[in-house]
């Protein structure tokens, strides 16, 4: 089992995932975050501490793509432990529909 980060972190970012994870397993994209499956201990700690509600347990159904999702891309961006500010329109973005679609970005985030 692992946490898995879904389609409301896109364009969110807010990163207050990162600084509560004991295993530092974030992987940091463009305008979304990841999680390593292979390196999550399932703690859940950082389930309650994201604002637009974006992490799941990979027990929850349908997040097949999602955890596909999150192990292709830890291996390719870089981890990321410090959290930065979040976009300025963060708030508008949050709870949209469909951002994968419209807004997913495969070039890696700065990292630490
Ligand atoms: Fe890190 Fe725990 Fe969240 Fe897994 S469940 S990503 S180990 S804080
Ligand atoms: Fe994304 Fe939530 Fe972390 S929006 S960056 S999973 S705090």
């Amino acid at each position: 089992m692992t946490y898995v980060v879904t389609d409301n972190c896109i364009r969110c970012k807010y990163m207050d995932c990162v600084e509560v994870c004991p295993v530092d397993c974030f992987y940091e994209g463009d305008n979304m975050l990841v999680i390593h499956p292979d390196e999550c201990i399932d703690c859940g700690v950082c389930e309650p501490e994201c604002p637009a509600e974006a992490i799941k347990p990979d027990t929850e159904p349908h997040l097949d793509a999602w955890l596909k999702l999150n192990a292709d891309y830890a291996v390719k961006w870089p981890n990321i432990t410090v959290k930065r500010d979040a976009p300025a329109d963060a708030k508008d973005l949050d709870g949209e529909e469909g951002k994968l679609e419209k807004y997913f970005s495969p070039e890696p985030g700065q990292g630490d």
